[in-house]
């Protein structure tokens, strides 16, 4: 059976660090209007009634976003802690979160309207538990409903770390966010195999990087360098599909309507996909 491949202490510890991190680790407001745009027109092709939201995970920009009335939102995500120190809080009979796996949802089949995720199939194994979170988004979708899933992907052709090393020190990348996403695909062999961030975090420390110089370079605040930290001790991997590695499993289950691309740095690398679901 197909499995998820994050281990909840990564993320039990990750709660408390969530809000230190930036774009592209989190969503920009560019991306949030895209997927505001795209429920509202999707409510005005297809429905009146109210609208049901799924959220895999806590992401607080996307458990944020303005939805037109009447609809609710549920977030599943199966790390209490994240629940507890990462959820934006209920609203009641609008907002509500909820532990589960999104291998297997909890919720009734053909019941929601649109299913929205930043950078939650990168938790799981490539390509079995894509497929596996695939089919359950499908079988809890209604005919016709929408996926809007924000995804980190490789460049088709790769770089070496040594060259993401390079531009960190010409002063080459504006954030130490962007530099981490780029060294950590720069590590992963394939997307069968993933990345351990475990592996990202000894790399990290056999370069022996002088923080305090790097952050005088590049002008970054310390702490957030040290989030590299988070990474230490810990069983997660992340997998990063190209974006045609990504498409060729989502496009088993769904149609694709678009694919949006950010203009941020790296914003080719985080495309939201925009799919739906077969009547
Ligand atoms: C939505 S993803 C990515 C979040 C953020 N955008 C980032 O890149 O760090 C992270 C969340 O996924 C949750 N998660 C990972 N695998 C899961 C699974 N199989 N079922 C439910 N939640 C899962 C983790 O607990 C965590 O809260």
């Amino acid at each position: 059976m197909a499995s998820a491949v994050c281990a909840l202490s990564y993320w039990d510890n990750f709660a408390s660090a969530y809000s230190r991190l930036g774009p592209p680790l989190r969503p920009s407001p560019e991306d949030v209007r895209f997927v505001e745009g795209a429920i509202d027109g999707w409510r005005s092709a297809n429905t009146q009634r109210k609208v049901r939201a799924l959220l895999l995970g806590v992401t607080p920009e996307f458990a944020k976003i303005r939805l037109s009335e009447p609809c609710s939102l549920l977030a599943i995500d199966n790390s209490l802690p994240m629940i507890r120190f990462g959820w934006a809080g209920d609203v009641p009979n609008q907002r509500s979160a909820a532990c589960g796996d999104w291998l297997r949802l909890p919720c009734r089949r053909e019941s929601c309207d649109v299913a929205l995720g930043d950078g939650s199939l990168n938790c799981l194994r490539y390509p079995d538990a894509y497929r596996a979170a695939a089919v359950s988004l499908r079988d809890v979708l209604r005919p016709g409903g929408i996926v809007l899933l924000r995804s980190y992907v490789r460049p088709e052709v790769g770089e070496n770390a040594e060259t993401v090393f390079e531009d960190l020190w010409r002063g080459a990348i504006p954030t130490f966010h962007q530099f981490k996403f780029r060294l950590l695909t720069s590590l992963q062999r394939s997307a069968r195999e993933g990345v351990a961030v475990e592996d990202v975090y000894r790399y990290w420390q056999s370069r022996r990087v002088d923080v305090t110089a790097l952050a005088v370079r590049c002008g970054w605040e310390q702490d957030v360098i040290d989030t590299i930290h988070y990474y230490r001790d810990t069983p997660t991997v992340h997998t990063f599909p190209t974006e045609s590695e990504l498409r060729s499993v989502l496009l088993e289950y769904f149609e694709e309507e678009t694919t949006f691309v950010p203009t941020y740095y790296l914003g080719d690398r985080c495309p939201t996909l925009l799919l739906r679901r077969r009547a």
